[in-house]
Formats: structure tokens, sequence, C-alpha cells
């Protein structure tokens, strides 16, 4: 099969050494502007920057740096207006700007590209933008962690089953877990923030990659656009997107994270569990079954991962065993960030609504949290506390007693004195008041255990710490 190929002219950027224009699948392979479109405000504000400094090193004129200046700023909003027609032919956005600009400008549209190189030109475009997507990871971030936080002021005390193995563990407060999501998240934006300060060098100027015989003022630019600082050296700037790879990692763990909790509202809302209601808001119905409420927001999010760590393994492909400096391998970034970054925005919205919306069945979280022997852990310690026993000992007496509860079909509180000096003599009736669960939670008291008076502390810290 053989594609036709186009009459048209060689490209008006290098035609020079072209007679013939590309085959058509050429085009179709080879062109970025059907998604790095996305950058175009990026694009333009690197091009005005540019321009302001071409001039302010004498290497413009004023006369074109203003006429420049002047149609980016048509261009910007041809294309926020919708009117920006992109043509395949133009590649990539920043060849469609420029021939835009040099429609409405002319000659000094031509001057543009002066210093520079589409390799330092889509270097800083994308770096802007994976900038500005940390940002929004951030504030995404603080939103629900305010709202796991409301949760866990709100449920400080509530007493529920924590798990190990999916198993009943020992009984823990409702803030409690709901502070374990606030520490992770928190995690995850200063994963954000780090990556950012590291992103934050200017790569324009490094030109194709060795750097540029014109008066340049790197600094200038940098500044201009918010950096820090250049970057050091030019091969490294046009070559490396460990920018773009920081952000998928971080956005890749967040994720997770995301899923943890998605499972467990999964779980949570199920007629098994009955532990919280999701409201009609974050739920579907069946076509089917009328009874059901299924958690469909709550499934996607478990899902989300997939996708975000799929563009993240992508990406690290592309980049392994790439020799520098650049290749047209790395075009291949761009896609695989735009969908990890919108579904991240997209999860991080939906899950802090979710979070808000919950309602915990406080009833059968205490109801739960009595059950499957959750304070059996409180009556080995009790013995070792009140009696001397070692631990083990205390573990192999408290064992036989869950066991013979068990036999006899009811709880550890429900068991009499008797069966329990039965086991071991020495145990008095006030071995009854660590089966509740209420002191169990009261009694873990050590920093960063489960207790109400633990968890209101934390609460504090991460008020202060969000305000
Ligand atoms: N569209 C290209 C990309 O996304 C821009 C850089 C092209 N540079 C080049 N020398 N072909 O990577």
């Amino acid at each position: 099969m053989s594609a036709d190929t186009p009459k048209s002219s060689a490209n008006a950027m290098w035609g020079g050494r072209f007679s013939a224009g590309p085959d058509a699948i050429m085009q179709a392979i080879n062109a970025s502007i059907g998604f790095d479109q996305r950058l175009y405000a990026q694009d333009i504000a690197g091009s005005r920057a540019h321009a302001a400094m071409l001039a302010a090193q004498g290497i413009l004129s004023d006369k074109d740096a203003e006429a420049i200046r002047e149609g980016l700023l048509t261009v910007l909003s041809e294309i926020e207006a919708g009117k920006f027609v992109f043509r395949v032919e133009q590649e990539d956005i920043h060849m469609a700007v420029e021939a835009r600009l040099t429609e409405i400008v002319g000659e000094a549209g031509k001057r543009l590209h002066t210093a520079r190189s589409r390799n330092d030109q889509v270097a800083v475009d994308f770096r802007l933008w994976v900038r500005d997507q940390c940002d929004a990871a951030i504030t995404g971030l603080e939103a629900l962690m305010r709202a796991f936080l409301a949760q866990a002021e709100a449920g400080a005390d509530w007493v529920m089953p924590g798990f190990t193995h999916l198993q009943t563990a020992q009984p823990v407060t409702w803030g409690h877990h709901m502070l374990a999501y606030v520490e992770m998240l928190a995690r995850d934006r200063s994963r954000f923030i780090d990556a950012r300060k590291r992103m934050n060098e200017c790569p324009l100027g490094a030109a194709a990659l060795a750097g540029t015989s014109f008066p340049i003022d790197r600094h200038m630019t940098a500044q201009a656009l918010g950096f820090d600082r250049p970057t050091a050296n030019s091969l490294d700037s046009v070559s490396d997107r460990d920018f773009a790879l920081e952000f998928l990692s971080a956005s890749s763990i967040c994720a997770m994270h995301l899923s943890r909790f998605a499972e467990e509202l999964v779980i949570w809302s199920s007629a098994q569990f009955r532990f919280v209601r999701l409201s009609d808001k974050w739920t579907t119905g069946s076509s089917i079954m009328p009874q059901k409420k299924n958690p469909d927001a709550a499934e996607l999010l478990r899902a989300k991962l997939g996708r975000i760590l799929g563009a993240t393994v992508a990406l690290f492909t592309v980049m392994k065993g790439l020799a520098l400096t650049y290749s047209k391998d790395m075009q291949e970034d761009k896609e695989q960030v735009f969908d990890a970054a919108d579904t991240l925005m997209l999860a991080l919205a939906a899950m802090t609504g979710m979070v808000s919306d919950m309602q915990a069945m406080v009833d059968n979280l205490r109801v739960a949290a009595a059950s499957g022997f959750s304070t059996a852990t409180d009556l080995a310690d009790w013995l070792v506390r009140e009696l001397g026993l070692p631990f083990r000992e205390a573990h192999h007496v408290t064992g036989t007693l869950v066991a013979m509860a068990e036999t006899k079909g009811c709880d550890l509180p429900e068991l009499t004195l008797a069966d329990m000096q039965s086991v071991y003599a020495g145990i008095r009736a006030d071995v009854f008041d660590v089966l509740g669960v209420v002191n169990s939670v009261n009694s873990r008291q050590s920093y960063g255990g489960t207790s109400p008076v633990q968890v209101r502390a934390q609460i504090a810290r991460w008020k202060a710490t969000l305000a």
C-alpha cells in the first residue's frame, strides 16, 4: 500500500533543502499539532519572553520586537476565541504560532526564531505546562485533605474496627482512619512541591543543543517566565524529560492512595458492611435491579491508577536508552502526561466530592468494632499489666479464651468470670473494663495512636498546617 504524496511544496520552515513535501502518512505520524496545541499559551509566553530579551540585547530591533509582541497577542486571542485554524502541515504548535505570527506581522515574525530552536522551545513550553499541573495537583490535594480532616473532626471518637488482612484487628477511631489519608496526601503534596522546585529551571536559550553564538540573556528569560534560574547545560536542557517523569511518578503514587480509599468506599458502602452511605450524587442505579445503588465513582477511582501508571511506564519506556540529545521519540511525552494530568485532576475532584458527601453509619461502626474479638489484644495487655504474665503467655491464655468464646458463639465480654478463671485462675472481674471498645481506643494513647486525645491533637496540627 502506498499513500499519495501531496503535491504541496516543501515546508516553509526548512524548505531550502527540500524539493518535495512529505508523504501524507509521514505527515500523520510526524505531526504533533493535534495534541500539542494544548501548549499554545505556554508557547506564546515563551516567545514573548524570547522576543523581549532579543530586543533588550540589541539582537532584534525594538520595532520588530513590538510587532512580534502585538502579533503574538493577536494569535493568542485568535486561539482563545476558537478562530485559529490548526493545520497538520504546520506539524506542531511552535510552527503553527510562528507561521500565523508571520502572516500577521510579516518580516518581523521571521526574526523570532533567532537564537532558539524548537528543541529548547518545546522543553520550555512543556515545563511550564507541567509546572502548572503541579500547582493544580497541590491545590487539589489540599482540598481533599480538608475534606478528610472535616470527617476526622466530626468523628474523632467514633469507634470502628481496624483491619489487618481485612480481618478485624483492633478497634480504632474514625478520625484516626481519616487522618491516615491526610498523612498520605500530605506526602503526595510534598512530592509535587518538590518536583516543581526541581523542574523550575528554564531551558530556553539552549537552542538546538549547544547554546547559541548570539549574546542572549538567559537569566532575563528565566525570570520573565517565573523560573528560579536558567538550566546550566544546554545538552541536558533539550534532552531530558525527567521533570515529566517526576510529575507522573508523583501522580502514580497519589492515584495509588486514592485507589485504596476508593476500595474502602466500595467495601464500606456494601450491604454486608454498611459502614458508610453514599448519596445519590455519587452512585448510580441498575437498569434491572431496582434496589441497587452502585458506587461507580469509587470503582472508577480505584481504576484510574491504571491509566496514570500506564502513562508513567510509557514515558519511561520512551526515554530509556535515548542517546543525547533530542530525538523525535520525545514527542511521545505529551499525550501521556496530558492524559495522566487530566485523569489525576478529575480523580482528586471526584474523591473530594465523595469524601465530603459520605455519611458514616456510626452505630454500625460501633457494633462492628465490638465483634470479631477485637479487644483480644486489650485482654492480653491486661494480663501482662495487672497479673505480670509474660506477653507470650498472656497471648496464649487470651487465645484459649477466644476459642472458648467462639465455641459458645459469643464475644469476649460475654464470657463469665468463671469461664475466664477456668483458663487462668488469677483473672479478676475488673478485666471486663478493658474488653469494651471505647476503653480500648481510649487506652491507645501512644503518640500517633488511635485514642481520641491523640486524634484531636493531630487534627489541631493539620488545621494549623492547612490554614
Ligand atoms: N513537536 C516536537 C516535540 O514535541 C517539537 C520539537 C521538534 N524538534 C525537532 N528538532 N524536530 O518534541
